[in-house]
């Protein structure tokens, strides 16, 4: 995992372990506002399965579950502590049945050729070890015509924080470049609380 993100107080958000990576799960927990954008990226076509890669404390998973009462997600996150806060949010929905979440890491995702309809990594790219193999990866758990969207915090995110950490044009640069050698296209979505890449499977 890369160690180039600004703010050693992040480290507790990388991948949150013990009390302090609860305390990250809760601190995360208490925004949406760039999930709900994410959520806006994301065709809603009823009974979609969506597999989210680094899910954290499951904002955007409740934000797809409350929309769709059909709707299956999966994903996968290395932290047990986030894949307990994840189901525990789910499961307050009542929509714990209709997920499958599981420890794992992006490039090595536990789910089935064409298993998903869009997949989605929000505020987690940007510390994978290898996002060329993740791509590659995603490539093969998406349906034809399936999605993947890669967002991150932009400069005009809500909290100090997460402004500090938009990632230079740089990354978003090397980001698209590996999207469009994997997929053949892709596609920029400057939001107000989010930068992000979507690309399509053909
Ligand atoms: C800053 S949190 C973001 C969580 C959530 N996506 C959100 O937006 O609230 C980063 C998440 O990525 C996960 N993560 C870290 N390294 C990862 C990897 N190699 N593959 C998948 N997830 C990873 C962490 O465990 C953590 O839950």
């Amino acid at each position: 995992m890369s160690d180039d993100l600004p703010g050693a107080t992040l480290n507790p958000f990388r991948v949150p372990s013990g009390p302090l990576g609860r305390l990250a799960g809760w601190v995360m927990g208490r925004d949406d506002s760039a999930h709900r954008q994410v959520l806006g990226l994301l065709a809603a076509k009823t009974g979609a399965c969506v597999c989210e890669i680094g899910f954290g404390p499951g904002q955007l998973l409740k934000l797809l579950v409350a929309r769709d009462s059909a709707v299956q997600v999966c994903g996968v996150d290395p932290s047990p502590v986030m894949l307990a806060q994840a189901h525990r949010r789910l499961s307050r929905l009542g929509a714990a049945e209709r997920a499958d979440l599981r420890l794992g890491v992006a490039g090595a995702l536990p789910f089935p050729d064409r298993h998903a309809d869009h997949v989605v990594a929000v505020n987690t790219a940007a510390m994978w070890p290898d996002l060329q193999a993740a791509l590659v990866d995603t490539r093969r758990v998406l349906r034809p015509g399936g999605t993947l969207l890669i967002a991150w915090h932009s400069a005009r995110s809500p909290r100090r924080i997460q402004r500090t950490l938009a990632q230079p044009e740089a990354w978003w640069g090397e980001t698209a470049t590996a999207l469009r050698q994997v997929f053949g296209n892709v596609e920029r979505h400057d939001l107000t609380y989010t930068t992000a890449c979507t690309a399509t499977a053909s």
